[in-house]
C-alpha cells in the first residue's frame, strides 16, 4: 500500500472529526475522531513499511529502520483546537508520510533512523496544557501535575490515559535520546509567507506564550428579581478582564492577550451566575512584557471584583518562555533549499518544546487565509506540494 500525495491523504481524513455545530474540526485527545486519526496514521505508516508504535505518553511513532539513537525525526500532531482548521498539525503529519514515500521510491536509504512522529494533545483543547505529549515526553511537566488536569467533563487525564492504556506515563529519557533532530512541517499561521510572496520558509523563534485561569465568585441569583444594588455578578470582573486583556496587549509592542474562552456557572440566560472563570492567552516578546500584561489583568480584575462583591483569583496554568531555532540547523535548512525566508511565529509548537533539549527546526507553509485556529485556515496545492518537496531535500540533507 502506498501513502499517496500529501494532498491525498489529507483529502482521507477530511471527514473525520468535522463539527457541524462549530464548523471545521473538533480532534480532542482520545475522542473518537482523534482514535481514528491514530488508525489512519498506524494503517498509512504501516503500509510504508514503518514500525508503528505507541509511546507511554501517547505520542505515535513510525520508524524507518531500528528505533534511534540520533534519528532524524519529523511529523507534528493531529488534534485541533475546538471548530479548527484542517491544516493545523495535520499538514505536518501527512507530508512526513508523503517525504517518506518519496525517499523510498527514489531508492534513498538514510544513513540515520528516520521517524515520523504525531504528538498528543499538541493544542490542548482537552486538558489545557499545550503540547502535552511533548511535554510529557521531556519531563518539561511533572506525572503529578498531568495526573490531575481535567477535562470539561471534569475527567482527569489520569484516568483517560490509564483507559487508553497509558498505565505509566511521564519523561521518557530514552525516547528523548533517541531524537537526534527534529524538523515540524507546520501550515503557517500568520501571513509572513504571503507577504514575502512565496511558498516555505523555515522558523526562526517562538513568542513567550502562557495560559491563565481567571476564576470569578459572586452569589448566583434571580435575574429578574434581584436588583441591580443587590447584586454580586461575577460576570462584571469577567468582563473587565476581556477589556483589560486588550488594553494592556496594545500598550506592548508585539504582544497578544486573549480570552477565547469563557464558563459562567450555572450558565442559564435568566440567571446571575455564581461563578466564572475566563482563560487567558497571553503572548509577548519578553517575560517582562507577558508578566507586566497578567498583572494589569489582574488588577484590573481585582478591582472590579471589589466593586461588586465578588472574589477573583488569577492562577498560572503552563508558561513557556521564548523559543530560537537552532540557528546553524535552520542556516543549513534554508541553504539547502535556496535561502527560504526564516519567520518568528507567534503559535506554540511541540518543535518549540523539543527546542529545549535537541537541535529543532520548523518548516512553515503558506496559508493563503492568513487565517489559522478557524475552518477559513488553508494551504493552496501548490504550496502543499512545494513544502513536501523542502520536506524531502531537509530529509535528504540531514541523513
Ligand atoms: C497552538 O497552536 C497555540 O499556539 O496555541
Ligand atoms: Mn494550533
Ligand atoms: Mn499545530
Amino acid at each position: 500500500m502506498t501513502a499517496g500525495s500529501a494532498l491525498g491523504l489529507l483529502r482521507e481524513i477530511e471527514d473525520v472529526g468535522r463539527d457541524r455545530h462549530r464548523g471545521g474540526y473538533s480532534r480532542h485527545v482520545f475522542d473518537d475522531a482523534e482514535r481514528d486519526l491514530r488508525d489512519w496514521f498506524v494503517e498509512r505508516a504501516s503500509g510504508l513499511g514503518l514500525d508503528v508504535s505507541t509511546d507511554r505518553n501517547g505520542n505515535l511513532w513510525a520508524w524507518w529502520g531500528e528505533p534511534g539513537p540520533d534519528a532524524i525525526v519529523t511529523g507534528s500532531h493531529l488534534d485541533s483546537v475546538p471548530g479548527g482548521g484542517a491544516h493545523d498539525g495535520p499538514l505536518g503529519v501527512v507530508s512526513a508520510l508523503a517525504a517518506i514515500e518519496r525517499l523510498q521510491q527514489s531508492g534513498f536509504a538514510p544513513t540515520r533512523p528516520l521517524a515520523v512522529v504525531v504528538f498528543a494533545e499538541e493544542e490542548g483543547s482537552r486538558f489545557g496544557i499545550a503540547c502535552l505529549g511533548s511535554r510529557l515526553l521531556t519531563g518539561a511537566l511533572s506525572v503529578e501535575r498531568a495526573e490531575t488536569l481535567q477535562d470539561a467533563s471534569g475527567r482527569r487525564f489520569g484516568d483517560v490515559a490509564r483507559d487508553a492504556g497509558l498505565h505509566d506515563f511521564g519523561a521518557d529519557p530514552e525516547a528523548l535520546a533517541r531524537i537526534g533532530v527534529f524538523v515540524e512541517l507546520h501550515v503557517e499561521q500568520g501571513k509572513g509567507l504571503i507577504d514575502l510572496d512565496t511558498p516555505v520558509g523555515v522558523g526562526a523563534s517562538i513568542l513567550e506564550h502562557g495560559r491563565w485561569r481567571i476564576d470569578v465568585r459572586g452569589q448566583g441569583n434571580h435575574a429578574g428579581t434581584t436588583a441591580l444594588v443587590d447584586r454580586r455578578d461575577p460576570m462584571l470582573p469577567a468582563a473587565s478582564a476581556v477589556l483589560a486583556a486588550r488594553r494592556a496587549a496594545a500598550a506592548r509592542s508585539g504582544s497578544r492577550a486573549t480570552i477565547g474562552r469563557v464558563e459562567p456557572v450555572p450558565g442559564g440566560t435568566n440567571v446571575i451566575a455564581s461563578r466564572v472563570s475566563a482563560w487567558m492567552d497571553v503572548r509577548a516578546d519578553s517575560e517582562q512584557d507577558t508578566r507586566e500584561i497578567v498583572a494589569e489583568v489582574a488588577a484590573a480584575v481585582a478591582d472590579a471584583a471589589a466593586a461588586e462583591g465578588c472574589e477573583a483569583t488569577v492562577i498560572e496554568e503552563s508558561y513557556s518562555g521564548e523559543v530560537r531555532f537552532d540557528p546553524a540547523l535552520r542556516g543549513r535548512i534554508a541553504a539547502t533549499l535556496g535561502d527560504v525566508p526564516a519567520l518568528p511565529t507567534g503559535a506554540g509548537h511541540d518543535a518549540g518544546v523539543l527546542a529545549g533539549y535537541v537541535p529543532t527546526a520548523m518548516l512553515f507553509v503558506r496559508n493563503p487565509s492568513g487565517v489559522s485556529h478557524a475552518p477559513e485556515e488553508g494551504a493552496d496545492d501548490a504550496a502543499i506540494e512545494a513544502g513536501v518537496d523542502a520536506l524531502v531535500r531537509t530529509l535528504e540533507e540531514l541523513s
